[in-house]
């Protein structure tokens, strides 16, 4: 599969920086997941907190979509949300035109703590069949697990215990199971926050390789705003408290795109500063100071 590099201008209701609405990238333009008005009020040690409030958004089938946000801000509630596992406390979820009143078919998360998602007993082919051991015969079953596995590089270690794997294989593994159901929509929640930086770069060609083999809907959640303008069609900001999406970014980089010479483009440059910049980053006044980037 192909993705042109133009914008996909998918809508996303309250964002103020959306650039270029119209043009759509590989998706058929219908949206895959979306929210409209969510908010969520969660109850804290001092009282109620208003997490989320007002979020539009809407995701385009086959569209690579980061969320991203400081910590604190929101993320994990917004891809919980998004799931089904949470419920909104204002505001509609849709899910392939269905309203979300708890977790979707065909929609699968994937999370950043690999080392708690993997069963230590159960060997890596056992792993990545937990997810259709109910809705899949044998023959199947073991089809469908092969067919992940080769997709994330880990074929010949489907008979290994993950605890002997590396953290970034043991994630990759998580993401085979998340794969082996064929999910329509992937959502994945800082997956590959806890590995080192070339772990993360390999793993994140990976993740870009199955996305054009698989067309899946990626929704993407970060605090790395490199990670997210390298992956995504767009990037949304969330900002505010209750917080909501303060910017919109397509990010139209040709695909596929490669570590070294993507990221040393104007293009990718120009589009990290912005996104810099709604993070609340004065990049250059920040440097003098010798301070760090929290995003
Ligand atoms: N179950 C919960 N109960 C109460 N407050 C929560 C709960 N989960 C998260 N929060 C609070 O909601 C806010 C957003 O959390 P979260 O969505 O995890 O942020 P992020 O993923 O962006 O770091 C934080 O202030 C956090 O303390
Ligand atoms: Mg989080």
């Amino acid at each position: 599969m192909t993705r042109s590099s133009e914008p996909t201008g998918h809508g996303t209701g309250s964002a103020a920086g959306t650039d270029s609405p119209g043009a759509t990238n590989g998706t058929d333009g219908t949206d895959s997941i979306s929210c409209e008005g969510v908010g969520v009020t969660l109850s804290g040690s001092s009282g109620a907190l208003d997490v989320l409030g007002g979020v539009d958004i809407s995701v385009a089938r086959g569209e690579f979509v980061s969320i991203l946000g400081t910590s604190g801000s929101g993320k994990t509630t917004l891809l919980r949300v998004l799931g089904g596992l949470l419920p909104a406390t204002t505001g509609t979820v849709r899910c392939h035109g269905s309203v979300v009143t708890g977790p979707a078919d065909g929609v699968v998360t994937v999370f950043q703590d690999y080392v708690h998602s993997l069963l230590p007993w159960r060997t890596v082919r056992r792993n990545v069949g937990l997810g259709i051991e109910a809705g899949c015969d044998r023959a199947e079953r073991d089809e469908r697990v092969d067919e992940a596995l080769i997709m994330v590089g880990l074929r010949q270690r489907a008979d290994e215990y993950p605890w002997r794997l590396s953290g970034g294989m043991q994630q990759r593994v998580q993401i085979a199971r998340a794969l082996a159901t064929r999910p329509r929509v992937l959502l994945m929640d800082e997956p590959f926050g806890a590995l080192d930086a070339m772990t993360k770069a390999s793993l994140q060609d990976q993740l870009q390789q199955v996305q054009e083999l698989t067309a899946t809907t990626v929704v993407f959640v970060t605090h790395d705003v490199e990670e997210a303008v390298y992956l995504s069609d767009r990037v949304l900001v969330l900002d505010g408290s209750p917080a909501a999406i303060g910017l919109a970014l397509d990010i139209p980089l040709e695909r596929p795109r490669h570590q070294v010479t993507t990221k040393e483009s104007a293009d990718y440059l120009r589009l990290r500063h912005r996104v810099y910049e709604a993070l609340g980053h004065d990049i250059g006044e920040r440097a003098r100071l010798g301070e760090h980037d929290h995003a």
